[in-house]
């Protein structure tokens, strides 16, 4: 059963599209979990191999996963430090599921010709075979078999993994999440793929899309638990069996596929999320896929993974996840929401910003900024305040805990204030990396110091010789700190958020 104790409505930061010019930067966490991105295929008029690897490089994104094999892109790719999986698409599975020599032939020419200047680290082989292409089923494993010992003679088993993504179709009932398990229809199959798993060393692979399950529940799930924005721990999921509570659809699917191993007795298989995303734009039926809700989806995701918090079950477990996805695809088949899953347009041009940074450890003690001020435009108007407000609170990860009720900076009826603290706070952690002072033009620079008692802005050179005090003071690069902070921001907001509507 379900347990819903669900607010709806309840307010949540929405979202600036246009204000950061920021460009993203996809790190890898330094206790493991990463964030990559999919690069798709079924576009008319792709971006070049080159151009593709470019805006990889400026992203700062380490971790690609291609659904083909594409050989420029292989080659360009090559000499970047970027990890590559490389996919075995669905219409090629038959071949290489049928003979061990086309499988060999396949490593040979995609893989071991191009490692290592090209790093390729993981194989994804087919995609959602069993709900998608059930008729290819039976040459899953033999597919990953053959290609495992195609690696093996090619002496490539050690650094490149083979798997298969699944969807979370395969979980027949994933709530609660500790008593799912995987369609009983595929029984057979599953036991020999996770046993594969198991021998191998290699990841379960999952797409864990939110977007669909949130669009077929049909209301049953709050949007909120979609976009990782449970603010109110008592609108939370709970599971009944392990009193576990899932403020996010995300860790859901994630650790239902964990206890569907478990019910087939394997544990210590982790689980990689291969592709999650948002659509950004829909036709008529699909009010779900906008901008505001890609942006805070991805947002959230990232800043989800990059936390290492793991999930619910497994909080020792990081889940390292593929965004889905750096281009649109104009040319997939279905609704429009289909075809608008990028944060691109195929001419690079960006449709929505991404930060992809955990903006908690950026360094905000820039002494090139020192005197320097990003506030308020006072004259703007309040409701465009606002949204700049919680759009910096929100995704662009400013530090808002000192204009908290309680806190040195909260002023209950000065938005000009409060959104001043949390503008100079974001360019003083961004501005470095490309942030900017400008807040969907609500935002002005000045050299002079808004800090007043013990309320101290980033910057300050202090009225009285100290060097910034709280506000500027050195950031811990503790992980330990880190997460407290990403954790205090998320509950922080929504009581921020609810004390200014009623200005
Ligand atoms: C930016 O400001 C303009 C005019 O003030 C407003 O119409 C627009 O909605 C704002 N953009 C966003 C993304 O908030
Ligand atoms: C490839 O990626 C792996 C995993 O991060 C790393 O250990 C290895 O050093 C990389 N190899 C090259 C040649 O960059
Ligand atoms: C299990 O898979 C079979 C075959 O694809 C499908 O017909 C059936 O509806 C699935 N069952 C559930 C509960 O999803
Ligand atoms: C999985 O592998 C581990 C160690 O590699 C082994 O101890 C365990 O028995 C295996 N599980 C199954 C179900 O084969
Ligand atoms: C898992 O192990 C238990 C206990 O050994 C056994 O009873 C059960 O049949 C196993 N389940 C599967 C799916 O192999
Ligand atoms: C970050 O991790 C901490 C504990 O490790 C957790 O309490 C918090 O909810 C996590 N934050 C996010 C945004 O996942
Ligand atoms: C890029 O493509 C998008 C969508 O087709 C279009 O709106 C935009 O104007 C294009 N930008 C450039 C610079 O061509
Ligand atoms: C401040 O906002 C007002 C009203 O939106 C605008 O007219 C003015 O140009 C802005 N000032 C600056 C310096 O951007
Ligand atoms: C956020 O700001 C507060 C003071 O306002 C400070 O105590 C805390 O350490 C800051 N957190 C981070 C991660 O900088
Ligand atoms: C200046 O000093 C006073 C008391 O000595 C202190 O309360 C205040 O916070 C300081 N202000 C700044 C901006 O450092």
């Amino acid at each position: 059963m379900r347990s819903w104790m669900l607010e709806h409505g309840s307010m949540w930061p929405m979202s600036l599209k246009t204000v950061v010019i920021l460009l993203t930067l996809m790190v890898r966490n330094v206790s493991g979990s990463f964030v990559g991105i999919n690069v798709g295929t079924d576009i008319s008029k792709p971006p070049s191999a080159s151009d593709i690897v470019s805006i990889l490089k400026e992203k700062k994104i380490q971790h690609v996963r291609l659904l083909d094999s594409d050989h420029q892109m292989l080659t360009a790719l090559a000499n970047t430090g970027i990890e590559v999986m490389v996919g075995v698409p669905n219409d090629q599975l038959l071949r290489v599921g049928q003979s061990r020599s086309t499988a060999a032939d396949w490593i040979n020419k995609n893989v071991a010709a191009y490692i290592p200047a090209t790093n390729i680290t993981y194989i994804a082989v087919g995609n959602e075979v069993l709900t998608t292409v059930p008729n290819a089923a039976l040459v899953l494993i033999p597919a990953l078999q053959f290609l495992q010992s195609a690696l093996l003679a090619a002496n490539l088993n050690t650094q490149v993994k083979i798997s298969s993504p699944h969807s979370t179709d395969m979980i027949s009932k994933p709530f609660p999440p500790s008593t799912a398990t995987f369609n009983s229809t595929w029984s057979s199959i599953m036991s020999q793929y996770l046993q594969f798993l198991n021998n191998t060393g290699s990841s379960f692979m999952l797409n864990a899309q939110p977007y669909y399950d949130y669009v077929k529940g049909q209301g049953v799930f709050p949007l909120e638990y979609a976009l990782f924005r449970s603010l109110n721990p008592d609108s939370q999921i709970s599971d009944p069996n392990t009193n576990l509570f899932y403020s996010n659809m995300f860790d859901a699917m994630v650790d239902a596929t964990y206890s569907s191993m478990q019910a087939m007795n394997f544990s210590g298989i982790p689980v990689m999320v291969t592709a999650s995303g948002w659509p950004w734009n829909g036709g008529q039926n699909e009010k779900a896929a906008n901008v505001d809700n890609a942006l805070a989806y991805n947002t959230n995701l990232i800043r989800h993974v990059l936390n290492n918090s793991g999930t619910p079950s497994q909080p020792n477990n990081q889940v390292s996840t593929y965004i889905f996805e750096l281009f649109n695809e104009d040319l997939r088949s279905g609704p429009v929401s289909e075809k608008n899953w990028g944060i691109m347009f195929p001419n690079a041009t960006t449709v929505y910003s991404i930060t992809f940074e955990d903006m908690a450890t950026a360094n905000i003690d820039s002494p090139a900024l020192r005197g320097t001020f990003c506030v308020a435009n006072s004259s703007a108007p309040h409701s465009a305040l606002k949204q700049s407000l919680d759009w910096a609170c929100g995704p662009g990860s400013a530090n808002c805990s000192a204009i908290q009720p309680g806190k040195p900076c909260y002023k209950s009826d000065d938005i000009v204030a409060v959104a001043s603290y949390a503008f100079n706070d974001y360019y003083h952690r961004t501005q470095a990396s490309g942030g900017t002072c400008n807040f969907n033009s609500t935002a002005i620079v000045t050299s002079t110091d808004p800090s007043h008692g013990s309320c101290i802005f980033a910057g300050s050179t202090g009225s009285n010789g100290s060097s910034g005090g709280a506000a500027s003071g050195p950031v811990s690069q503790d992980n330990f700190a880190t997460q407290i902070q990403s954790c205090l921001l998320i509950h922080l907001i929504g009581t921020l958020v609810l004390i200014l509507v009623f200005l």
